[in-house]
């Protein structure tokens, strides 16, 4: 979008915010999104109902937080003397920031002077001077610190950051990575401020998307300091402003500890290993790139993995051939069982801070962005990924400029 374009619908957003912001008119969110998006959407509930549930997780109750909790008025007036200052403008930064500014806070956002987030904030319609600092003269300006530096820049930055973060100013996080593993990261937060976090379930491009759809993304929330006895309230409301919909108690402990296993193992890392076993075997019984593509990559991604995500795991069994299923059904038990040690190593790998050396040395080199595309390049090169751009050329709905 444009710099003039964006500062236009942030000046919609802006009078949307105001008006979901009189009591008597309850359009909060919808209105929102139809500012943003130009289409009416479903708000997820009704504003102003209490929405705190508890909730039977196959046979554990859990409470679950949502957003018709905050209504828009009462989000904005517990917010009203508060100045967010989103340190970073990354993915989350870029995605909460707007989300929060869209909501009526007062957001501010402290990034390197004229570094790539700077530009790219600047595009968003942040303003140098009035909602755009370099990282300490936002931190000073802010109450409310969100630190979404990438987890290994924490770390770097933490010397010149924590004395900026004095008495009375909370302190926000998206991921437990630094505080839980301060021995590896030096980040141990002051004693005299409330510490919490909010960590949503997607990258902060989704965060942004679902909310300009009039839908809130999941988050799970915890506190790791309350000095203030409001410290969870805080991040309730906090989660609400930067886009969730539902929110889930955690720990930070809990929350990198699956956050790293997770993407280390079926949702990223283990993925990729399958796919390649998989596709491997297949090319050395003679099989043709396209076929063996298809049938360990395309075939999941447009046909099964949906169902799942759709309905469940014995939907997508129901959706398939009784020969698929019948031998799906009984090779299920032995790669579980295969698997089960790596996962335990996996785990073992994270609680332990291996992981966390791993990343902070990796992405705190200065080569990191010319190493990781290095690496990625070497990936997309891979037979795999070469066969699988000609596969996907053949969809029906396909663009070339999204290659
Ligand atoms: N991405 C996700 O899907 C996701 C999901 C949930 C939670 N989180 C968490 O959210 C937080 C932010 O993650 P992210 O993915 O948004 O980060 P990111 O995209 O990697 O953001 C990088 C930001 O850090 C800045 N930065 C990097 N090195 C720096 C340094 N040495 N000094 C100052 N600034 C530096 C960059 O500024 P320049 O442009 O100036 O380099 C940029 O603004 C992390 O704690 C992450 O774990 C991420």
């Amino acid at each position: 979008m444009s710099s003039i374009a964006s500062r236009s619908a942030s000046q919609a957003l802006r009078t949307a915010a105001r008006a979901a912001a009189q009591p008597a008119r309850r359009a909060a969110y919808s209105s929102l999104a139809r500012a943003v998006t130009g289409k009416a959407v479903k708000p997820l509930a009704v504003p102003g109902s209490r929405g705190v549930k508890t909730l039977d997780f196959a046979g554990t109750k859990e409470v679950v937080y949502e957003r018709a909790d905050w209504p828009l008025p009462k989000l904005q007036e517990y917010f009203k003397n508060d100045t967010l200052a989103l340190i970073g403008y990354g993915s989350q930064g870029h995605g909460q920031g707007l989300n929060a500014r869209d909501n009526g806070m007062n957001v501010i956002v402290g990034v390197r002077k004229d570094g790539e987030s700077w530009r790219q904030a600047m595009e968003d319609g942040w303003v140098p001077g009035e909602t755009l600092f370099p990282i300490e003269e936002a931190i000073d300006r802010g109450t409310i610190i969100m630190n979404l530096l990438s987890d290994a820049a924490q770390s770097q930055t933490w010397p010149t950051i924590a004395p900026l973060i004095t008495k009375g100013k909370t302190l926000y996080f998206s991921h437990g990575f630094s505080v839980v593993f301060k021995d590896d990261t030096k980040v141990v937060p002051p004693t005299d401020v409330d510490v919490i976090l909010v960590a949503p379930k997607g990258s902060g491009r989704t965060v942004r998307t679902l909310f300009k759809e009039g839908r809130g993304i999941n988050s799970s929330v915890a506190v790791f300091q309350d000095v203030t006895g409001k410290a969870k309230e805080k991040a309730l409301a906090l989660g609400v402003a930067v886009g969730s919909g539902y929110m889930y108690d955690t720990t930070f402990e809990k929350e990198v500890y699956s956050d790293l296993y997770g993407e280390r193992g079926v949702l990223m890392g283990a993925i990729q290993g399958l796919f390649r076993a998989q596709y491997e075997i297949l090319r050395r019984n003679g099989h043709t790139p396209s076929e063996a593509f298809n049938e360990t990559v395309e075939e999941a991604t447009q046909s099964l993995y949906p169902l799942i995500g759709a309905k469940g795991m014995d939907y997508m069994y129901n959706a398939c051939s009784t020969t698929a299923r019948r031998g799906a059904l009984d090779w299920a038990p032995v790669f579980e069982k295969a698997n089960l040690p790596i996962f335990e190593q996996l785990y073992n790998s994270v609680r332990d801070g291996t992981e966390t050396r791993k990343s902070l040395e990796y992405n705190g080199r200065s080569t990191y962005r010319e190493d990781l595309a290095k690496e990625l390049e070497e990936i997309n090169n891979q037979e795999i990924w070469r066969a699988g751009r000609t596969v996907r050329s053949l969809r029906p709905d396909y663009k070339p400029e999204s290659e």
